[in-house]
């Protein structure tokens, strides 16, 4: 039987399955769900091991497990590492769900004609790391693994993958390998194959903003005591000029400019503006002056507010020039951007802006280093080859604005350059209410993994 048969013939077992592992609310951020992030592990385990992996095994950390398989066919073939996640985030907001977050259901939606299963986690990156594991069952069934394989899913990227880093360093030996293979980004459509190689960086701050030692009634005392709320704002309002370029002072020193060439190339992948707008119900895009979308969101730093709160915000009104402002803000970084050094500027450049009337605390939360990939890689070759092979295209090599801070790591610490292999479209709302993941992805994406070894065998050994 062909691997591509194989596919076909348990499509609706390699759904179940997944849609077993979704049921999983193993969301790492949240101490609640605490025994569903073991689980998910277990599961994970399990999985690989009926697959026919190795030595399967969950790895102690301070925090959730990380589970190792392996598949060594024969050491003087290339290997490749899959890393992936089984945690999620938060599937709050709850209410903005259609159907339940950890209910996994099929429905068809304008980009996926076909249908998509709607769950946390289908995406990002449950639905994209279950592909290698049906791959490898795929080929381990057939006897037609090409390659030896070293699977690493990891129970905390959601949350920063601080372990992970550590257990990177230590291992170095047991993570020896010729490539690693990430799916967890997006492609641009099915129709127009892309491979991620680049991914920003983050620095994620949260400030809070104090003015008087206590709620006030803002009557009383409105329009004679700073109301940390209304400074906050103007702070925030004033960390971007009338261009939507960043203020920091410092901020943009690294940042690298990019030749005309190489902006036009960024620009020729297929985008279209219109529909762009109108999936997210927006009369116009917004972001730096002097940048195409494409550019503002693969090759420039950015800074963004998630979250802000303080002050009455129930029932009716009340009034109240409250005592404290809060605000979580984050900035997205391209390559030599370092994020505690960018995280040092903000601190510094928003102590010095605030009034004498508050006091501001500043503290930085995770963060990570952008990567860049080349596209001269045994690696990426092989990509391209399979997506040559399975959608009968050259694929498009594109730069996307999420973050994976584990690449850079894999790069400094294992010295390889991840393959950003990821199946998702930009519309199927990771971390959002309602996301999803297509059908015809998912089985296109396990047919396109089995070929990347099968192409990895021939380029890895040049
Ligand atoms: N899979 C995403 C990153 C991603 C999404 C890359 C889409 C490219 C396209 C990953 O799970 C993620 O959400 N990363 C976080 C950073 C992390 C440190 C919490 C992010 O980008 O916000
Ligand atoms: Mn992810
Ligand atoms: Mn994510």
């Amino acid at each position: 039987m062909s691997i591509k048969q194989y596919i076909q013939n348990n499509q609706e077992k390699f759904l179940n399955e997944l849609f077993d592992l979704l049921r999983i609310p193993s969301v790492s951020a949240d101490p609640k769900f605490k025994n569903d992030v073991f689980k998910a592990a277990d599961f994970v385990k399990e999985s690989l091991e009926k697959a026919g992996a190795d030595h399967v095994e969950l790895c102690q950390t301070a925090g959730y497990p990380i589970v190792y398989g392996e598949k060594i066919i024969d050491p003087s073939l290339p290997t490749i590492l899959v890393y992936g996640h089984y945690d999620v985030q938060p599937a709050d907001p709850y209410e903005l769900w259609d159907s339940p977050p950890f209910e996994p259901v099929i429905k068809k939606t304008a980009r996926h004609p076909q249908g998509a299963i709607f769950a946390r986690g289908s995406a990002d990156d449950k639905g994209q790391f279950y592909m290698h594991v049906k791959a490898f069952e795929a080929m381990m069934a057939n006897n037609a693994m090409p390659c030896n394989v070293k699977f690493m899913i990891e129970g905390e990227e959601e949350v920063g993958s601080a372990n992970l880093d550590i257990f990177v360093k230590q291992n170095k030996e047991k993570l020896k390998a010729d490539v690693v293979v990430v799916s967890d980004t997006h492609m641009i459509s099915l129709e127009d194959p892309s491979v991620t190689v680049g991914l920003r960086g983050l620095a994620y701050m949260e400030v809070e903003v104090t003015g008087p030692n206590r709620d006030l009634h803002s009557g009383t005392f409105g329009g004679a005591v700073a109301n940390p709320i209304n400074i906050l704002c103007k702070m925030i309002a004033s960390l971007q000029d009338e261009n939507n370029h960043i203020t920091i002072p410092g901020f943009y020193d690294k940042v690298e400019e990019y030749s005309k060439s190489y902006r036009e190339d960024l620009n020729k992948a297929p985008f279209d503006l219109d529909a762009y707008k109108k999936e997210l119900d927006i009369s116009e895009v917004h972001g730096e002056s002097g940048y195409s979308t494409i550019e503002r969101v693969g090759i420039r730093p950015t800074l963004d507010v998630n979250g802000i709160w303080g002050g009455y915000t129930g029932e009716g009104a009340k009034t109240v020039l409250p005592s404290k402002a809060h605000a979580k803000i984050s900035m997205r970084l391209v390559p030599n951007q370092n994020h505690k050094e960018i995280a040092k500027l903000f601190e510094d450049h928003f102590k010095s802006i605030a009034p004498n009337s508050v006091k501001v605390k500043v503290t930085p939360h995770h963060g990570g280093a952008a990567a860049v990939v080349s596209t001269e890689t045994p690696g990426y070759r092989a990509a391209d080859l399979a997506i040559q092979e399975a959608f009968g295209k050259k694929a498009i090599p594109t730069r996307e604005g999420g973050s994976i801070p584990i690449c850079a790591l894999f790069q400094q610490e294992l010295g390889l350059d991840p393959i950003l292999l990821g199946f998702g479209l930009d519309t199927d709302a990771l971390h959002s209410p309602n996301e999803h993941y297509g059908i015809k992805n998912y089985l296109m994406g396990i047919e396109t993994i089995a070929l990347f070894f099968k192409h990895f065998k021939n380029e890895g050994n040049k």
